[in-house]
């Protein structure tokens, strides 16, 4: 058994999740592969990261997430998406305080995407204390007919004072490879 909370996505020639396309929006691209897997490890890449506590969350916000979002692997939900993003030594370099005024109080993280709910599903992994390439693996589920609002939800971000100190992005879009025998892991 290892750690449960530690997860690895490695992108290569099978998995449960086929990719649709993938591109990147700031910094170096990602080789590119045919399908995401979170249990094989023989691949072109494999990227790590560890589910771990909030960081910005208030105890409102916290309760109004909760209130809304719903959990991964729902049978609807056939899509996903798997965004590494990298952050900028000066967001690192800021205080605790800083970087949730950016991220919440200007940035509207959580108040602009909680409408987002339940239709998105989403995990945040964090990589930059691994040593990894990225600093956060962000990784989302929703059913094809969210793929626009799934759009509509990245150009948001996207266009905040938070997204400013984003190194590097990958978008990798998925489909659930549903037809062969390997099923879909969660
Ligand atoms: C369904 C819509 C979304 C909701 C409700 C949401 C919510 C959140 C929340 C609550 C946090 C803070 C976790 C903490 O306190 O540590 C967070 C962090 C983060 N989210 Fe989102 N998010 C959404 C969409 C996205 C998307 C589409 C992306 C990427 C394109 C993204 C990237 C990130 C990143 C990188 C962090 C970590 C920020 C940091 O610690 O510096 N989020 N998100």
């Amino acid at each position: 058994m290892g750690n449960p909370q530690l997860v690895h996505f490695t992108g290569g020639e099978t998995g449960p999740w086929r990719v649709l396309r993938m591109r990147a929006i700031a910094g170096p691209p990602l080789t590119d592969v045919a399908y995401v897997s979170t249990s094989e490890t023989q691949g072109a890449w494999t990227l790590r990261g560890v589910v771990s506590h909030v960081r910005y969350v208030e105890r409102a916000e916290g309760a109004a997430l909760r209130e809304r979002q719903e959990g991964l692997g729902r049978p609807a939900a056939t899509r996903a998406a798997l965004i590494p993003i990298k952050k900028a030594d000066a967001w690192w370099d800021l205080a605790q305080d800083e970087r949730r005024a950016i991220f919440e109080e200007r940035s509207r993280h959580i108040a602009s995407t909680l409408r987002f709910l339940p239709a998105i599903a989403r995990r945040l992994h964090h990589a930059r204390d691994l040593g990894e390439p990225f600093d956060f693996l962000t990784w989302f589920e929703f059913a094809p007919e969210h793929e626009a609002l799934f759009d509509e939800l990245l150009h948001m971000l996207r266009a905040t004072e938070e997204w400013r100190y984003v190194t590097r992005e990958i978008e990798i879009h998925l489909a659930s490879a549903d037809s062969g025998g390997a099923g879909i892991e969660r």
